[in-house]
């Protein structure tokens, strides 16, 4: 059969992102395309700190092990996501008022885990979504509690306890002017404090017809000219409305009230798949003519019917955002991709 990894095995990685109920025998059809199409791996949620630091001094490796192992065996490069989140943190640190707790939170969770899983993993998103909009850092409890050097510090942390795999700065919309400039700021101040980071990783939550193709191409330019990989870490074309741009959806229904946000729930129409098929090989096309500055396309997840976006931003509906039907068959967007090589 046609494979991803084997197409563009000389220009960039191609990644999945996996749990680890794909990698147990019983789901034999995920663990087949995973080993069929893809060189890399990020854990979908197993290594988030809520799942693998479940209490003070309490590290659950478990699950993750088994994922390491199984990436191992079928030469999988394992991106780790991720050591510092302001979400699906641990409970006992969701409202942390006191400031020595978070800062003792924050130096023993990335050193216990990052040293777990030093040289095993390729790579790890040290740190995920501390931007917002406009560029500034986000006001998440590291900031209020650590001061704005958090950021810094979790990259020397990071560099000190996983000498022997990468490190990289991950977020979603710093493609946008504003954002990635906040971006660019944080990257140049992690270097000029001495402190490696290997690269960035632009997520690519976005709706088929509005890729931001130039965005995308200007941000590929900029951030490889900091002498730093560039990557998409989280890809997935959603073919369904978003709340914020229909001011009428209630967002706190599920999609069985709001038919209007779930138009697909009965398929996809051809007419749509051959849109996103297009937009995900304009997309290819791209990534291909900076196949020098771009080391990995990963997307976020194995198929439809376990993407993330059947349930994000609204809950019970039916999305349709990667290349592999929920019957594991490729779709035209993986067709169109193929042919992009
Ligand atoms: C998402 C997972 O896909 C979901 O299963 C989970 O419930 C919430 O997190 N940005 C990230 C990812 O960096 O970790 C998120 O993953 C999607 C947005």
């Amino acid at each position: 059969a046609t494979s991803l990894k084997e197409v563009f095995k000389n220009d960039f990685l191609i990644g999945t992102a996996i749990n680890t109920q794909q990698i147990e025998e019983k789901d034999t059809a995920s663990d087949r395309l995973i080993k069929q199409q893809f060189n890399a791996v990020t854990p979908e949620n197993i290594m988030k700190a809520e799942i693998i630091q479940p209490g003070w001094d309490k590290y659950n490796f478990d699950l993750a092990d088994k994922l390491v192992a199984y990436a191992k065996k079928n030469n999988l490069k394992v991106n780790a996501h991720n050591l510092i989140w302001h979400s699906q943190l641990p409970s006992f640190m969701r409202h942390m008022q006191d400031a020595d707790s978070v800062r003792k939170y924050f130096v023993n969770h990335i050193n216990t885990v990052a040293a777990h899983y030093d040289g095993k993993v390729y790579s790890w998103d040290v740190v995920n979504e501390a931007l917002n909009e406009d560029g500034t850092l986000r006001k998440s409890i590291f900031l209020q509690k650590l001061g704005d050097d958090y950021v810094v510090e979790a990259f020397r942390l990071a560099q000190k306890a996983s000498p022997h795999s990468k490190l990289y700065y991950n977020d979603y919309n710093i493609e946008q002017p504003q954002k990635r400039a906040g971006a660019i700021a944080l990257i140049k101040k992690i270097k000029a404090a001495g402190v490696r980071i290997d690269g960035v990783g632009i997520q690519g939550h976005w709706r088929y017809d509005k890729v931001p193709m130039k965005d995308i191409e200007e941000s590929i330019k900029e951030f490889s000219t900091l002498g730093i990989e560039v990557m998409f870490t989280e890809l997935d074309l959603s073919v369904l409305p978003n709340p914020w741009d229909n001011a009428t959806a209630d967002v706190s229904a599920t999609a069985a009230g709001n038919a209007k946000m779930n138009p697909y729930a009965n398929g996809l129409p051809d007419s749509v798949a051959q849109m996103q098929a297009k937009a995900y090989a304009d997309l290819f096309q791209l990534f291909l003519k900076y196949k020098k500055s771009v080391s990995r396309v990963t997307f976020w997840g194995v198929n439809d019917g376990q993407s993330w976006l059947n349930g994000w931003p609204i809950r019970g509906r039916t999305n349709y955002p990667l290349l592999f039907d929920r019957n594991f068959q490729p779709k035209p967007a993986f067709y169109r991709v193929i042919a992009t090589a």
